[in-house]
């Protein structure tokens, strides 16, 4: 959840680490704060709040060196403050380590540090480890030796980086579980550690990602890996081609508002090289999908978190409609611990945008331990979800750096369509014509969200007309059923309206007692197959008193005479409709939030990538 920069090389560190945790910011920002050795000594600045209040620290208090490591916070342990923000120094100021994850036996260690004298500056965990490790340090004589000691005391998940004034020459990153990634940049005569691609994007393509158990000692030449334990490891040095343009924001005023309308590009790189619309084909050549795997498989699993969990519940009905296989959406935060029935005949497909969500990985984790084969659909490159799986679906579509996901929603639902397709296929459960058919309907998808976008304007008077909402209710059925829950979702995470949603049918089994003029009702009404019971579901509740914003298909006069206000979709085929009916819902949750000045891209208490359970 926080992020990390460390960077060792020629140059001033103090820009290089201050940039890269801009880029981080949308990981935590209660508190951020940047290490630099300084003619031989450690310094350090930290701030409580966003990063600009460190910027300004820093303008006011220089520092500068070739050597350093940053860290923007999200507290798990101790308030957000200056005292608790990382780095955090040993007692003689000669250690210094920025930490990510939670030590679970820090009370032990702590108790024991301080029965042997050492003082706490903060009420974090990340403390012990600069204190474990400057322990060691007296006693080994040499950082490397004093940080597997360390790390080799800790429980939990952890990604750690560390230096010394003693040692001046090099920065040591360790990784153990799933507390985050950490990532090596390979530089001329510099490398660079983060927490995160997009810190290092603009300096090196080149990088090493530290799988868990790993350490890497980083000098100005050279990267070594091993393992905490000391196996001397050759790692693969991978090459990411995002381009360090798309993380920035551009002409939009906000992160979020720009990658809702890199939803075309998205779509389209989504569709590119794996739809053959002249054969109707698709192809999904990282999964490794054989005819054989295809024609055991008796049942699909799909996992994932919050947005992502929407994309899953698309998904399951899609796999079960498309390619007749039972499937279940299971939350992964509940997964491991329902001793779910999943068998090596079972496919587990993990969705996620950062890659590194704990509750996912550690679903995957459950998934591999009962015999399941392993997919995923994930966006950051590289991140553990996409190595960890037997196969995995790229989203491509680019960094996702606002903290409420848009982009990073619409891909998967079309990657699930295509997968659907493919198993179908393989499975011999297709004619030509219906795959052909299916796989033509994916042809105007980017087109058609390119149309919802347009409407941009109109979703803008919709949210002025709810922006001073306290309650809102969204309704979807069948397939658009789990877009009113993200709707929902996006609305109360940026907004912070309270945001419920239901499949409209429940209604009258209780909700409907809370419909009246002040509780806006928010309805997909568009042409499915739910589409009769929808418009008596949107007749009950006008029926209340309500105010009814219908998502509706473009023309429908029937629907734009029942309800106060349409956003408009074009039409779509019902199973790709999600993809266009959860556009304007993005767009009217982030209206909504920046007529009522609220920072969208880092809504309170939220961070990107949740790496702790
Ligand atoms: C909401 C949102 C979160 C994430 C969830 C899973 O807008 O972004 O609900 O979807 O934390 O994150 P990933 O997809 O990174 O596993």
């Amino acid at each position: 959840m926080c992020g990390i920069v460390g960077y060792i090389g020629e140059r001033d560190a103090t820009p290089l680490i201050l940039g890269g945790l801009k880029k981080l910011e949308y990981r935590g920002y209660d508190s951020a704060g940047l290490a630099v050795l300084k003619n031989g000594q450690i310094e350090v600045r930290r701030n409580a709040g966003k990063l600009v209040n460190l910027e300004m620290n820093v303008c006011e208090q220089p520092i500068s060196g070739t050597l350093g490591i940053g860290h923007t916070r999200w507290a798990t342990h101790g308030e957000p403050s200056a005292r608790n923000a990382h780095p955090h120094l040993s007692g003689s100021g000669e250690v210094v380590v920025v930490h990510n994850g939670i030590v679970e036996n820090f009370i032990e260690l702590k108790e024991e540090l301080v029965t042997e004298g050492v003082v706490f500056q903060s009420d974090t965990d990340t403390e012990t480890i600069v204190h474990l490790i400057e322990k060691f340090l007296s006693v080994t004589g040499d950082l490397e030796s004093a940080a597997r000691k360390a790390l080799g005391q800790l429980k939990g998940a952890h990604g750690i980086v560390v230096f010394t004034s003693r040692e001046p020459d090099k920065i040591i990153a360790a990784r153990i579980g799933n507390a985050g990634g950490v990532v090596i940049g390979l530089g001329e005569g510099e490398n660079f550690i983060a927490s995160d691609i997009p810190a290092i994007l603009e300096h090196t393509r080149k990088l090493i990602f530290l799988e868990s158990r790993q350490m890497a000692v980083v000098t100005r030449e050279d990267v070594h890996i091993s393992t905490i334990e000391g196996t001397v490891i050759h790692p693969q040095v991978s090459s990411v081609a995002w381009d360090p343009v798309s993380a920035e924001k551009g002409e939009y005023r906000h992160f979020m508002q720009k990658e809702i309308h890199e939803q075309v590009r998205s779509l389209t790189d989504t569709l590119a090289g794996r739809v053959n619309f002249k054969e109707g084909t698709i192809r999904l050549p990282q999964l490794n999908l054989t005819v054989e795997k295809a024609k055991e498989v008796e049942k699909i699993v799909l996992t994932a978190c919050g947005t992502a969990s929407h994309a899953g519940m698309v998904g399951r009905i899609l796999i079960e409609r498309i390619a007749g296989i039972p499937a279940a959406m299971e939350i992964a935060s509940e997964f491991r611990y329902s001793d779910p029935i999943v068998n090596d005949k079972t496919i587990l497909i993990a969705i996620s945008q950062s890659g590194e969500t704990a509750d996912t990985l550690a679903a995957m984790e459950e998934g591999r331990r009962k015999g399941a084969t392993i997919w995923s659909i994930v966006n950051a490159i590289g991140s553990q979800a996409m190595r960890v799986a037997d196969g995995s679906i790229s989203m491509q579509t680019g960094p996702e750096i606002g903290v409420a996901s848009t982009k990073a929603f619409t891909a998967p639902l079309v990657d699930l369509y295509m997968l659907a397709i493919l198993l179908a296929d393989l499975r011999g459960d297709l004619s030509v014509q219906e795959r052909k058919k299916l796989v033509e309907d994916l042809r105007l998808i980017p087109e058609l969200a390119g149309r919802c976008l347009d409407r941009e304007g109109e979703v803008e008077e919709t949210a002025y007309l709810l922006r001073e909402s306290k309650d809102m209710l969204y309704l979807g059925r069948g397939i658009n059923m789990p877009i009113a829950y993200e709707g929902a979702l996006k609305l109360k995470e940026i907004s912070y309206i309270h945001a419920e949603a239901y499949p409209a049918g429940e209604m009258k089994h209780g909700p409907i007692a809370l419909i009246d003029e002040n509780m806006p009702v928010v309805a997909i009404a568009i042409k499915d197959p739910w589409y009769e019971k929808m418009i008596s579901q949107i007749e009950q509740a006008k029926a209340r008193g309500g105010i009814v914003v219908a998502v509706a298909t473009e023309g429908d006069e029937r629907v734009a005479a029942l309800v106060d206000r349409v956003l408009w979709v074009p039409e779509a085929p019902w199973m790709l409709s999600p993809v266009l009916t959860s556009i304007p819902l993005q767009m009217l949750a982030y209206h909504i939030a920046t007529m009522r000045g609220l920072d969208v891209d880092q809504p309170r208490n939220l961070a990107k990538s949740v790496t702790v359970e």
